[in-house]
C-alpha cells in the first residue's frame, strides 16, 4: 500500500471516529470521579464495612439492588425512588416489595458522599460501586467499575413487573428475560452465581417443599437431606416468615460453592436448580465448569457484571445527580409534605405475590 493511500485511510478513520463521537452518547469511564471525588470507592466501602458488622447479609442485598435497578429502564437508580405525586415506585413492584432491602445503607452512603463531594456522585453509580465492593468484601473478585451514570427522573413499576425474573420461571423464560437486556446464557449462569450469598424468604421456595407443581410431592430435583432442613425452616401451613441461606455451605462468602451445590441438588430456588437439572440444557456444562474452576467463575462474573452495569445508562447531560436517592431533585426542592411514605418493612406476610 502506498503511503498516500495509508494517509487517506487514516484521515477517513479519524473523520469517522469524530463523526461517531459527535452523534453518540458519552461513555462510562473508570476515571470519571478521579478529579471530583477521588475517595468515592473508599467512602462507600467504609459505610459497607460498618454495616456488615451488624448485618452480615447487607452486601448481598446491595448487589441485588444493582441488579434490580439495571434490569428495569437501565442502571439509573430508579429502584431507589419512593412513591410521590409523580413516582409510582419500583420498590413496591411485586418482585421487590418486602423483598429488596438496603435502602438505609444507600442513604448513609449518599450522606457521606454529599459531605465529601456535594452533588457529584449519582445514586446509580453508588449502586454500581456498592455491588462491586460488596462482592469483594465477601471474598469474591474485585474489578474496575465504569462510572458516569446519571440518575433517572422516573420509575417504572410496570417495567419492574415485566422485566425482573421470578423464582418459578422456567429456564427458557429466564433466558428470554436476560436476553431482553442483552445478557446471554453464560451471563445468566455466572450472574446467578450471586446466589452464593444472601437469604431468601420461605414464599420464594416453599412451593418446592410439599406439593410441587400440583404433583402432591416435593420437587424431585431437591436433595432429600436439604428438603428436611428447608421443611424445618418453612413448616407446611406455617406463616412463611422463615429465611434460608441461598448457599447452604458458605452463606456469607462469595465463592463458587453455589455451583457445586447445584450438582448435589442443593440449589435453593427452583430457578437455581433448573440451571443444572433441566434435561439437555446448555447451562449444565457452564455450571460444571464454574464448579470445577472458581477463577473461571470469577472472570465470567466480572465480565457479566460490566455488561449488566452498562444496560441503558444515562450519561453526559441526561438525567441528573440526585441529591437524595429517594427523591428526584424537582421534588426535593419543593415541599416534602406531599411525599407518601413508602415503607421498607421486613415483614413478609404480604409477600405471596413476589415469587
Ligand atoms: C436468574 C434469575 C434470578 C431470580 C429468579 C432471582 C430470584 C431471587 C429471589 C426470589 C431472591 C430472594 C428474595 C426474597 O426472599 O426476598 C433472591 C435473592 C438474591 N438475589 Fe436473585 N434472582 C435472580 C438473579 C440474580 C442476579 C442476576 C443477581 C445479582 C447479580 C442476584 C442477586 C441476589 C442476591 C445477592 C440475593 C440475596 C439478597 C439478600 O439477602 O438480601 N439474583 N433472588
Ligand atoms: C481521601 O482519603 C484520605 C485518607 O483515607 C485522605 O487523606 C484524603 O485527604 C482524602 N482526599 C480527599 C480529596 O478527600
Ligand atoms: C416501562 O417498562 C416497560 C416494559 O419494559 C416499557 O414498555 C415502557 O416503555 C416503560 N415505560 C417508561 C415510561 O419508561
Ligand atoms: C408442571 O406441570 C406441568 C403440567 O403437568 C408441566 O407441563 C410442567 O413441565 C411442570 N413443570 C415443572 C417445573 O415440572
Ligand atoms: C411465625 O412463626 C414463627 C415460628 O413458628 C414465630 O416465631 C413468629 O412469631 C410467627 N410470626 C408471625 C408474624 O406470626
Ligand atoms: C445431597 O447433599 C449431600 C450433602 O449435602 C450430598 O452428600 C449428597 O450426595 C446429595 N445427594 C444427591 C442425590 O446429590
Ligand atoms: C456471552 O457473553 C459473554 C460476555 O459476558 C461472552 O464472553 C460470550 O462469548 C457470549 N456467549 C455467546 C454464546 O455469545
Ligand atoms: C456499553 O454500551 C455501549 C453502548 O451500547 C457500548 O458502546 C459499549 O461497548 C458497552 N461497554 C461494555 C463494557 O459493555
Ligand atoms: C424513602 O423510603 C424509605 C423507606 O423505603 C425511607 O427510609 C426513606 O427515608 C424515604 N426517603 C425519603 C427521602 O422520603
Ligand atoms: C407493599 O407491601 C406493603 C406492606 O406489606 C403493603 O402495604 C403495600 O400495599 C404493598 N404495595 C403494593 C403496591 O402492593
Amino acid at each position: 500500500m502506498s503511503s498516500s493511500h495509508g494517509i487517506a485511510i487514516a484521515l477517513f478513520c479519524i473523520a469517522f471516529l469524530l463523526g461517531g463521537i459527535s452523534v453518540s452518547h458519552a461513555q462510562l469511564s473508570s476515571t470519571y470521579y478521579d478529579e471530583t471525588c477521588p475517595n468515592v470507592t473508599s467512602i462507600i466501602r467504609g459505610v459497607i464495612d460498618n454495616a456488615l458488622l451488624s448485618d452480615p447479609r447487607i452486601g448481598a442485598s446491595l448487589l441485588r439492588l444493582h441488579f434490580h435497578d439495571c434490569f428495569v429502564n437501565g442502571c439509573d437508580g430508579s429502584i431507589l425512588l419512593n412513591n410521590s405525586d409523580t413516582i409510582e415506585s419500583e420498590k413496591e413492584a411485586a418482585r421487590n416489595n418486602n423483598s429488596v432491602r438496603g435502602f438505609g445503607v444507600v442513604d448513609d452512603i449518599k450522606t457521606a458522599l454529599e459531605s465529601a463531594c456535594p452533588s457529584i456522585v449519582s445514586c446509580a453509580d453508588i449502586l454500581t460501586i456498592a455491588a462491586e465492593e460488596s462482592v469483594s468484601a465477601a471474598g469474591g473478585p474485585s474489578w474496575t467499575v465504569l462510572l458516569g451514570r446519571r440518575d433517572g427522573t422516573t420509575a417504572n413499576r410496570t417495567g419492574a413487573d415485566i422485566s425482573l425474573p421470578s423464582a418459578v420461571d422456567t429456564l427458557d423464560t429466564l433466558k428470554e428475560v436476560f436476553l431482553a437486556v442483552g445478557l446471554n446464557t453464560t451471563d445468566l449462569v455466572s450472574l446467578s452465581g450471586a446466589h452464593t450469598f444472601g437469604r431468601a424468604q420461605c414464599p420464594t421456595f416453599s412451593g418446592r417443599l410439599y406439593d410441587f407443581n400440583s404433583t402432591g410431592s416435593p420437587d424431585d430435583t431437591l436433595n432429600s437431606t436439604y428438603l428436611e432442613t428447608l421443611q424445618g425452616i418453612c413448616p407446611q401451613n406455617g406463616n412463611e416468615t422463615g429465611l434460608a441461606n441461598l448457599d447452604l455451605t458458605t452463606p456469607d462468602t462469595f465463592d463458587n460453592n453455589y455451583f457445586s451445590n447445584l450438582q448435589l441438588e442443593n440449589g435453593l430456588l427452583q430457578t437455581d436448580q433448573e440451571l443444572f437439572s433441566t434435561t439437555g440444557a446448555d447451562t449444565i456444562d457452564i455450571v460444571n465448569s464454574f464448579s470445577s474452576d472458581q477463577s473461571a467463575f470469577f472472570a465470567s462474573f466480572v465480565e457479566s457484571m460490566l455488561k449488566m452495569g452498562n444496560i441503558s445508562v444515562l450519561t453526559g447531560s441526561e438525567g441528573e445527580v440526585r441529591l437524595n436517592c429517594g427523591i428526584v431533585n424537582a421534588d426535593s426542592s419543593r415541599s416534602e409534605s406531599f411525599l407518601h411514605s413508602s415503607t421498607e418493612t421486613r415483614d413478609n406476610t404480604e409477600y405471596k405475590s413476589a415469587i
